[in-house]
Protein backbone atom coordinates (compact mmCIF):
# COMPACT_ATOMS: atom_id res chain seq x y z
CA UNK A 1 0.00 0.00 0.00
CA UNK A 2 -0.62 2.33 -1.37
CA UNK A 3 -3.07 0.61 -3.50
CA UNK A 4 -1.51 -0.85 -6.78
CA UNK A 5 1.98 0.04 -6.17
CA UNK A 6 4.06 -3.19 -5.72
CA UNK A 7 7.88 -3.95 -6.54
CA UNK A 8 10.17 -6.99 -6.72
CA UNK A 9 13.40 -7.16 -5.03
CA UNK A 10 16.61 -8.54 -4.95
CA UNK A 11 17.33 -11.13 -1.93
CA UNK A 12 19.30 -8.95 0.72
CA UNK A 13 16.87 -5.85 -0.36
CA UNK A 14 15.46 -4.28 3.02
CA UNK A 15 12.00 -3.06 3.51
CA UNK A 16 12.39 0.49 3.53
CA UNK A 17 14.97 0.13 0.45
CA UNK A 18 11.98 -1.71 -1.74
CA UNK A 19 9.68 1.42 -0.13
CA UNK A 20 12.40 4.17 -1.77
CA UNK A 21 12.78 2.53 -4.93
CA UNK A 22 9.08 2.78 -5.61
CA UNK A 23 10.07 6.52 -4.73
CA UNK A 24 7.44 6.20 -1.30
CA UNK A 25 9.00 8.42 1.47
CA UNK A 26 10.31 6.37 4.01
CA UNK A 27 10.60 8.05 7.42
CA UNK A 28 14.44 7.79 8.96
CA UNK A 29 17.24 9.57 11.21
CA UNK A 30 20.03 6.53 11.78
CA UNK A 31 20.85 5.53 8.78
CA UNK A 32 19.13 2.33 8.88
CA UNK A 33 21.56 1.03 11.93
CA UNK A 34 17.86 0.30 13.57
CA UNK A 35 18.27 2.84 16.30
CA UNK A 36 15.37 5.58 15.63
CA UNK A 37 12.78 3.64 14.96
CA UNK A 38 11.37 6.41 12.48
CA UNK A 39 10.91 3.43 9.96
CA UNK A 40 8.02 1.96 11.10
CA UNK A 41 5.77 0.29 8.89
CA UNK A 42 2.49 -1.32 9.53
CA UNK A 43 2.46 -5.44 7.81
CA UNK A 44 -0.96 -5.99 6.62
CA UNK A 45 -0.10 -9.28 4.65
CA UNK A 46 2.80 -11.56 4.66
CA UNK A 47 4.21 -11.13 8.23
CA UNK A 48 3.62 -14.54 8.60
CA UNK A 49 6.36 -14.91 6.81
CA UNK A 50 9.49 -12.44 8.54
CA UNK A 51 11.20 -13.44 11.46
CA UNK A 52 10.03 -12.58 14.70
CA UNK A 53 10.82 -9.13 16.08
CA UNK A 54 14.49 -9.20 17.41
CA UNK A 55 15.60 -7.50 20.68
CA UNK A 56 17.30 -4.70 19.01
CA UNK A 57 14.26 -3.95 17.06
CA UNK A 58 11.96 -4.34 20.20
CA UNK A 59 14.37 -2.44 22.03
CA UNK A 60 13.96 0.82 19.61
CA UNK A 61 10.80 0.55 19.63
CA UNK A 62 9.93 0.64 23.25
CA UNK A 63 12.64 3.48 23.72
CA UNK A 64 10.83 5.51 21.06
CA UNK A 65 7.22 4.73 21.71
CA UNK A 66 6.75 3.06 18.52
CA UNK A 67 3.39 1.03 18.40
CA UNK A 68 3.93 -3.28 18.66
CA UNK A 69 2.06 -3.41 15.19
CA UNK A 70 4.54 -1.72 13.76
CA UNK A 71 8.11 -3.21 12.28
CA UNK A 72 10.98 -1.63 11.21
CA UNK A 73 11.73 -1.29 7.81
CA UNK A 74 15.37 -0.88 7.96
CA UNK A 75 15.85 -4.27 9.92
CA UNK A 76 13.02 -6.26 7.23
CA UNK A 77 14.27 -7.77 4.55
CA UNK A 78 11.30 -10.13 3.13
CA UNK A 79 11.81 -12.54 1.62
CA UNK A 80 8.49 -13.44 0.44
CA UNK A 81 5.31 -11.25 -0.58
CA UNK A 82 4.36 -8.44 1.98
CA UNK A 83 2.11 -5.88 2.02
CA UNK A 84 2.64 -2.88 4.18
CA UNK A 85 1.34 0.75 4.42
CA UNK A 86 2.09 3.67 6.81
CA UNK A 87 -0.07 6.51 7.90
CA UNK A 88 1.47 9.28 5.79
CA UNK A 89 1.27 7.54 2.77
CA UNK A 90 -2.33 7.65 2.98
CA UNK A 91 -2.01 11.60 3.48
CA UNK A 92 -0.62 11.92 -0.23
S1 LIG B 1 15.78 4.02 9.85
FE1 LIG B 1 16.21 4.28 11.95
S2 LIG B 1 15.40 2.48 12.83
FE2 LIG B 1 14.99 2.23 10.73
Amino acid sequence: MPAGLSVEIDPGTSLLEAAQSMGLPVAQACGSEGICARCGMQILEGGESLPPEGENERRAKERNRVPENLRLACQIWPADDLSVTTPYWSEQ
